[in-house]
């Protein structure tokens, strides 16, 4: 079944002043970079993910998967349109709000991980917990937990530069997942693995997903995607079809 791409996010908006589900909400979003030549990364998106909603983006590359997650988690902000994520524009808050935002509510998985080179796998898997300030025990605990999670309890003590690009990937997921945020994001988090831990990966996933959490996930794979609720088709930065699994 599919919805038309002007339904896909404005119709489940919330009306001005009513409450709504909606934990993020992306209307008429437009991204263009400025450079020696103009691109359009993003043109007059609209959609809205709902509490504990699970959706698959899927696109041709440089079509701006990446672009619309970061606009999501405030990493960015929009050329035109609005996001607003638990009904609050992001444009409108200072960076320290916009940073404490996302440490509070959002995991985010890099497409190229972003992790602290100085750092080893369990100190970069805590990190998040040092923002929120919990004490070092229990960061300690579970940053061994969630590297188990993912297949490297073996590993913890090694930097990022002693680990290959498919273990970094899942220290970045377990990093993502370490807080139980209320919005994942996550951008081709299974790009650089083998099929086994793809679906470990995925499992931790629907994991947070069944705990009532919301999850938003760049994949190029079809089979990846199908885990979701729907799946989002974006083409030349526009949304073009929203497809319920
Ligand atoms: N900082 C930037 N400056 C200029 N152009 C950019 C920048 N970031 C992205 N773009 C351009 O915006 C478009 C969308 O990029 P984006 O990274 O969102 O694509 P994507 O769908 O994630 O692709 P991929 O599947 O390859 O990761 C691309 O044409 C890209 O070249
Ligand atoms: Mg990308």
């Amino acid at each position: 079944m599919t919805e038309g791409t002007d339904e896909a996010g404005v119709a489940s908006a919330a009306v001005d002043g009513e409450p709504s589900d909606d934990v993020v909400v992306c209307s008429d979003v437009t991204k263009t970079y400025d450079g020696a030549r103009t691109v359009v990364a993003l043109e007059d998106v609209s959609l809205s993910l709902s509490s504990g909603s699970y959706t698959a983006v899927m696109g041709p590359s440089g079509s701006g998967k990446s672009t619309l997650l970061n606009l999501v988690g405030g990493l960015d902000t929009p050329t035109a349109g609005t996001v607003a994520v638990d009904g609050r524009d992001l444009a409108t808050l200072s960076e320290a709000q916009r940073a404490r935002h996302r440490g509070e509510t959002v995991g985010f998985v890099f497409q190229t991980f972003n992790l602290m080179p100085r750092l080893t796998a369990a100190e970069n898997v805590a990190l998040p917990l040092v923002f929120l300030g919990r004490d070092r025990k229990e960061r300690g605990t579970r940053a061994e937990e969630l590297l188990a999670d993912v297949g490297l309890a073996d590993r913890a003590d090694h930097l990022p530069a002693e680990l290959s690009g498919g273990q970094r990937q899942r220290v970045a997921i377990a990093r993502a997942l370490v807080a139980d945020p209320a919005l994942l994001l996550a951008d081709e988090p299974t790009g650089n693995v083998d099929t086994g831990t793809g679906d470990r990966i995925m499992a931790e996933f629907d994991t947070l997903h069944e705990a009532g959490n919301t999850v938003l996930l760049v994949t190029h794979e079809r089979r990846i995607a199908e885990r979701a609720e729907r799946i989002v088709h974006v083409r030349d930065g526009r949304v073009r079809e929203v497809e319920s699994v």
